[in-house]
């Protein structure tokens, strides 16, 4: 809660012109609390813990970023707290730079600056935070928004230090200085820092793993609340209440909204109101991903038949995305495009879609760079992202980089191909109108290929059904 100056007074109850949340209900602290608040408190002895996994590997990054910017002094700020409304923030969520580059992940502290100061032959390093107060402050007892006595223990600069291997100092130590350049401000430090996170190493591919496999456990648990979730009401929100209590149990979170779209609504792309029923006979496109506590997120989507088995037209749209999506994968190859991913799952698209008489050119026509794309109608967005830290990572890379970019080992990305026809298109015949299917794996690129790091996820039509059954009983 963020209740600002105010707080930190803790005498002072009149004076505002208005009166609001921080002042019309505060109560006055007699001269007794006064006096006793700040002794009787057991020493706290300083710890000290042992390196944290990730610190030798954000390291490795620094050294990078250093290398890149010889003589310049940068400034990687973690963020501060967001507003709600009124007194309330939303819970904090680090810069993914500043993650990615200090490892400290869902446990950082607001406000936060990791600064690069140039030196002879590289940069001292220093991350600046808000230390604890002491007892004897205002700020232990009588600020809501960082004080410990509202909020919980927070770190020491030396605990930190040791944790994350860098060294330390207070934010108010920090003071910004002319000619620095700025996270998010400088075009170069803003790209080298995203194209940075392309290639993952070892420790984020091991936490991506982690994502997908406490994701598969929360699409497990869908499936067996699915009778409760087409009970009630709303049941697209038992579903999304169902993986968000495995997403906070086992994880930091979701790494972005939940989409749980039944029947119509799985046309929606980004359908994340989810009030809607959950009726048998329909489809469920399910598009969720944990975020670990490091702050790796999956980004994984299965649609599921409510009733436990698709009809015959739902397996054939199925059947024909889960083809593009094979497509797509058995095109990644080290040495290849990015974008030769979109573009075989697309061949598929276009070429089925023509096939069912939806479009008014040839498949051939439809594929043409300027005058086709009439098959995007039903799939109108991206086969593939890179995933990481951000469900759309590295997200200032150039795009020579990116999407024309060169599959690389160690790069992370989805493939996501669906096919969605609207409840109202009338291009489309009544059997396929308000079926919307995806399927959405998370891909990682070796040597040897690509690895679905999704593939203990049941994908194809039988396996779907199987794996309701078993699950449903
Ligand atoms: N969940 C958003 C996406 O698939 O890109
Ligand atoms: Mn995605
Ligand atoms: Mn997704």
């Amino acid at each position: 809660m963020s209740t600002g100056e105010n707080d930190t007074i803790a005498d002072e109850t009149v004076g505002a012109p208005v009166e609001n949340s921080s002042t019309n209900r505060k109560q006055p602290f007699p001269q007794g609390f006064l006096d006793t608040i700040s002794t009787g408190w057991a020493e706290r002895p300083e710890t000290r813990p042992a390196p944290r996994a990730q610190a030798p590997y954000a390291q490795r990054r620094r050294a990078a970023v250093s290398a890149a910017f010889p003589g310049k002094r940068l400034v990687i700020p973690a963020g501060s707290l967001k507003q709600r409304s009124n007194d309330t923030d939303y819970v904090f969520r680090a810069h993914s730079a500043f993650a990615h580059l200090t490892g400290w992940a869902s446990d950082a502290e607001p406000d936060s600056v990791l600064v690069f100061e140039p030196t002879t032959d590289g940069h001292d390093v220093t991350l600046y935070f808000r230390e604890r107060a002491d007892r004897t402050t205002t700020e232990f007892y009588a600020d809501a928004t960082v004080g410990e006595f509202w909020i919980g223990p927070r770190p020491s600069l030396a605990g930190v230090a040791a944790d994350l291997q860098v060294a330390t100092a207070h934010l108010d130590e920090f003071a910004p200085v002319d000619g620095e350049l700025f996270l998010d401000e400088d075009e170069a430090l803003t790209r080298f820092v995203s194209e940075l996170r392309l290639i993952k190493d070892d420790f984020e591919i091991a936490e991506m793993r982690r994502a997908v496999g406490i994701t598969a456990q929360g699409f497990d648990d869908i499936i067996r609340e699915l009778p409760a979730a087409v009970a009630h009401a709303r049941g697209e929100r038992v579903v999304e209440g169902v993986f968000h209590r495995r997403a906070r149990e086992d994880g930091n979170g979701e790494g972005y909204d939940t989409i749980a779209a039944s029947g119509p609504h799985a046309c929606y792309l980004h359908w994340t109101r989810n009030d809607g029923t959950v009726v048998p006979g329909d489809l469920i496109l399910v598009d969720a991903g944990v975020e670990a506590d490091s702050l790796y997120t999956a980004d994984i989507t299965r649609t599921l038949p409510v009733s436990g088995r698709f009809s015959e037209v739902q397996r054939r749209v199925y059947e024909t995305v889960r083809e593009a999506a094979d497509a797509a994968f058995a095109a990644a190859k080290v040495g290849v495009r990015f974008r030769d991913v979109h573009a075989a799952a697309m061949t598929v698209i276009a070429a089925r879609t023509a096939e069912w008489g939806l479009l008014p050119v040839t498949a051939e026509e439809a594929l043409d760079a300027d005058r086709g794309g009439q098959h995007r109608r039903y799939m109108v967005h991206g086969t593939s992202h890179h995933l990481g830290i951000d469900v759309h990572d590295c997200a200032q890379a150039r795009r020579e980089m990116y999407y024309d970019g060169i599959l690389t080992p160690g790069m992370v990305f989805t493939i996501e191909p669906g096919l969605y026809f609207q409840i109202d298109d009338l291009t489309v015949p009544a059997e396929l109108r308000g079926i919307g299917v995806r399927i959405e794996d998370d891909i990682l690129m070796t040597e040897d290929g690509p690895v679905n790091l999704s593939a203990d996820i049941p994908r194809t039509a039988d396996e779907v059904e199987a794996w309701m059954a078993r699950l449903q009983g």
